[in-house]
C-alpha cells in the first residue's frame, strides 16, 4: 500500500465536498436498500461526520500508533448502531465505486488495489473491536 498515493487522491477527491458523501450514500442504499433504516431519517449530519472520519482515517494511514486506536473506537461506537460484519464488504463497494467516480481519469487498477487493502484492514480493526466489546 502506497500511503501517499491515498492521500493525493483522496484529497482531490475531498475538493467536491459533500457531494462525496451524498454520492456514497446514494449508492449504497441503492445497491442495499435495507440499509437505509440503520442511519437516522436527515442525512445532513451523518454526510459530514462520514467526511470527516475519512479524512481523519487517511491523514493517519501512516501512523498507525495513532490510526489503530481511532479506528477501534469507530469500531466499538458502530456496535451500538445495528453494524455487523457482514456490513462491511458492501461498505467498501460503495467507496470504492466512490472514489472511482470523483477521480475520473486519475483512477486506475493500481490506485483501486490500493484502496481495497487500507479500506480491509480498517473494516478488519473495526469489526476485531466491536466483537471485543
Ligand atoms: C471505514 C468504515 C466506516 C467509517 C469511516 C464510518 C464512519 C462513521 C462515523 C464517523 C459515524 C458517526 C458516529 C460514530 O463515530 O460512530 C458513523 C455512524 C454510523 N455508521 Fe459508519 N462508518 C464506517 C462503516 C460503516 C458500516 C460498514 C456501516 C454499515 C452499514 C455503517 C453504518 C453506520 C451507522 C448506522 C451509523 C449511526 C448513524 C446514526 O444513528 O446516527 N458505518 N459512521
Amino acid at each position: 500500500m502506497d500511503p501517499q498515493r491515498l492521500k493525493d487522491n483522496f484529497s482531490q477527491v475531498a475538493t467536491h465536498g459533500i457531494d462525496v458523501a451524498e454520492y456514497f450514500y446514494a449508492d449504497l442504499f441503492e445497491r442495499n436498500p435495507s440499509y437505509r433504516s440503520l442511519f437516522p431519517a436527515s442525512m445532513a449530519r451523518q454526510q459530514q461526520v462520514l467526511l470527516g472520519a475519512l479524512a481523519q482515517i487517511v491523514s493517519l494511514v501512516d501512523d498507525p500508533q495513532q490510526l489503530i486506536p481511532y479506528v477501534e473506537e469507530l469500531g466499538r461506537s458502530h456496535a451500538g448502531s445495528g453494524v455487523d460484519a457482514q456490513h462491511y464488504p458492501e461498505v467498501g463497494a460503495s467507496l470504492v465505486a466512490t472514489l472511482k467516480y470523483f477521480s475520473g481519469d486519475d483512477w486506475n487498477a493500481e490506485l483501486e488495489k490500493n484502496w481495497v487493502e487500507a479500506y480491509g484492514v480498517v473494516a478488519d480493526v473495526m469489526i476485531k473491536a466491536a466483537d471485543q466489546k
